[in-house]
């Protein structure tokens, strides 16, 4: 039996992934935790005829002591017995905005999730789609660390939108009709240039014509602007990331039932997962975004395809590092010195 929870339910991208997950077939049981009208997305994907069995929890609308303690009793229906919990909560982007602009409201919010997550389900894997990636991963490890629960291997930043860009931005240069046959690792972190597409360890290997590299490279790094302007100040990806989350999700739920050579690029803690040192060498930061080989403890084993890196891809490794260092640093001194 494997029960998923999504925590932000109600949202932009909690309502298409708790779509996903109520059809999909690996999932036995699906809990939703929103601040407001879980109860009604909940009741409309109960009527879908699917096996999963579907429930709402909803936060009380006040914050005196009485309602504190319904919050914290709707968190805990929702979170107990959890095999994974996926996190898309928190605001989005509005034109003119950095995802680091974010950092001030869903810092608070993340931190608050995670403390509920270490409480009730401690074991569960946990997948963090609200931004800044970056930083609200760290504060995530830090919460679990002082709770005395953090497993490195169960918790993931998702950055599986920029791959999904990146495979349909490619397919479209290259002429490939279905994107999803193109493997593309993009790794370091989730926001501008910390995101790096290496288009060298391509499979099956992919020629861009190098007066379409550095465009290419760009949106990549900035895919999501075009979503935040086009939507015109109503919010930034939603669907995509609906998609990206689901096809992570259902990633790690099928490498936990035990299916081999499933591989993802997500933003992990490299001291904490095998391979994660040899990588750590190289971008001398705690956290990093690469292709990560999944099994039923979660992620199993860093895969350093850094290293083959060519010379113009370097650049912009190293230019990922340097912002990279910066928003983990936010991250991690927003538990240990709270603001
Ligand atoms: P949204 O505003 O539509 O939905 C967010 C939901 O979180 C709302 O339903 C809100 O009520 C809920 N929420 C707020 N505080 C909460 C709390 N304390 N507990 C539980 N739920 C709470 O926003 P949207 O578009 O769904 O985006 C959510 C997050 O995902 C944003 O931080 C956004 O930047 C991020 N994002 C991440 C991407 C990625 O690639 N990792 C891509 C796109 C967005």
């Amino acid at each position: 039996m494997v029960k998923a929870v999504v925590l932000g339910a109600a949202g932009g991208i909690g309502q298409p992934l708790s779509l996903l997950l109520k059809i999909s077939p690996l999932v036995d049981e699906l809990s939703l935790f929103d601040v407001v009208n879980t109860p009604g997305v909940a009741a409309d994907l109960s009527h879908i005829a699917s096996p999963a069995v579907i429930d709402g929890q909803v936060a009380a609308k006040g914050d005196f002591k009485g309602e504190q303690a319904e919050t914290e009793e709707a968190k805990k229906k929702a979170l107990t017995g959890a095999d994974i919990v996926i996190i898309p909560a928190g605001v989005p982007r509005k034109p003119g905005m950095t995802r680091d602009d974010l950092f001030k409201i869903n810092a608070g919010i993340v931190k608050d999730l995670v403390v509920a997550i270490a409480k009730y389900a401690p074991k569960a894997s946990i997948a963090i789609i609200s931004n800044p990636v970056n930083s609200t991963v760290p504060i995530a490890a830090e919460v679990l660390k002082e709770a005395g629960v953090f497993d490195p291997k169960k918790l993931f930043g998702v950055t599986t939108l920029d791959v999904v860009r990146a495979e349909t931005f490619v397919a479209g240069i290259t002429g490939e009709k279905d994107p999803r046959k193109l493997t593309i690792p993009v790794v370091g972190g989730h926001s501008g240039n910390t995101i790096v597409p290496l288009f060298s360890q391509a499979k099956p290997s992919v020629k861009i014509p190098e007066d379409k590299l550095d465009a290419l490279v760009n949106r990549v790094q900035f895919g999501g602007d075009e979503v935040v302007k086009a939507k015109d100040g109503l919010g930034s990806a939603t669907l995509s990331m609906a998609y990206a989350g689901f096809r992570f999700t259902e990633a790690l739920l099928k490498a936990a039932k035990g299916e081999k050579g499933i591989v993802e690029p997500t933003f992990v803690y490299l001291p904490g997962v095998e391979g994660g040192d040899e990588i750590q060498k190289i971008t001398g930061t705690d956290f990093f975004s690469v292709p990560v080989e999944l099994g039923p403890s979660g992620a199993e084993k860093a895969i350093n395809i850094l290293s083959g890196a060519n010379d113009y891809e370097k650049k912009l490794l190293d230019e990922a590092v340097k912002g990279l260092k910066t928003n983990i640093e936010t991250g991690v001194s927003f538990i240990k010195n709270p603001p």
